[in-house]
């Protein structure tokens, strides 16, 4: 069966990779993200993918967004993907407005995203929500304090959807991915205006890897999809309400 996937922040990094795995699978693939220029980029890539401009902050173009990718048959997959760095902000370095953006982009735009994959997947009694965390929700030294929060914040929400959604046969999982080769301080520090400086954080210290990292070294955006892949499969019909890390084993230490 051809699936009707979405997938936010797929105009790079992590969200890219997955959308190019659904893609080559045969299934309908639908991308969202702020960035026009990633967009068209992606689309010459994945020519069969139907891209959208949306600001998953915006509760409107994320209804509008599923209801493109839901179309006639339904939503099958719904990834929530599109995220914000904080640079490794500390509380003193943690402005409100700071504070604001990376809540209003990691955790109530996932919000937006997990209601209206809700909403349509409901009265189908289907479907399959995957929200990306991060290690950040659960280890204090992975991230910023804002960033950190957004992604524990993911985890609690994913706990409590699949509650609600599992009578109906709709499952909700994290996958946090640990230091991930992608463009992610790079984007963000566009996204953020040079309030930050991006270039912080164990993400940009290979030398602290081997101490924190069993695997000893980052990990591929590929990685993180194989796992995202699973999930969103029949494999995958009895797991829900989790946390599945990708980070080479620093969960553990
Ligand atoms: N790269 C890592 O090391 C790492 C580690 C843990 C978790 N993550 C998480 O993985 C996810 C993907 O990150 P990535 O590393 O691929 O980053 P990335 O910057 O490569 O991709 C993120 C995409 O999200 C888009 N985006 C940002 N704000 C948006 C908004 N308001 N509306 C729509 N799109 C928006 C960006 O334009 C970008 O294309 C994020 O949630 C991130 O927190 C990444």
């Amino acid at each position: 069966m051809v699936r009707r996937v979405a997938i936010t922040g797929a105009g790079s990094g992590i969200g890219l990779a997955v959308a190019r795995a659904f893609a080559a699978a045969g299934d309908e693939v639908f991308i969202g993200d702020i960035s026009e220029e990633r967009l068209e980029a992606t689309k010459a890539t994945i020519p069969t993918a139907t891209i959208s401009r949306l600001d998953v902050t915006d509760f409107d173009q994320m209804s509008a967004f599923g209801v493109t990718a839901a179309g006639t048959q339904g939503l099958d997959v719904f990834i929530n993907n599109a995220g914000v760095f904080d640079a490794y902000a500390s509380i003193t370095e943690t402005t409100v407005d700071l504070w604001q953006r990376i809540i209003g982009v990691n955790l109530t735009g996932y919000f937006h995203g997990c209601k209206v994959a809700a909403q349509l997947m409901l009265p189908n009694k289907r479907g399959r929500i995957i929200n990306v965390g991060s290690v950040a929700g659960q280890r204090g030294a992975a991230d910023g304090l804002s960033y950190s929060a957004s992604k524990a914040g993911i985890e609690g929400m994913t706990r409590r959807l699949a509650i609600d959604l599992g009578p109906a046969g709709i499952t909700a999982n994290v996958v946090a991915p640990g230091v991930t080769a992608t463009d992610i301080r790079k984007n963000s520090g566009e996204q953020l205006g040079g309030m930050l400086d991006m270039n912080r954080g164990i993400g940009a210290s290979p030398e602290l890897w081997d101490f924190l990292i069993p695997a000893r070294r980052g990990g591929t955006a590929d990685e993180v999809a194989a796992v995202i892949e699973f999930l969103a499969s029949e494999k995958a019909s009895y797991v829900t309400g989790q946390v599945i890390h990708v980070d080479g084993g620093w969960s553990a230490t």
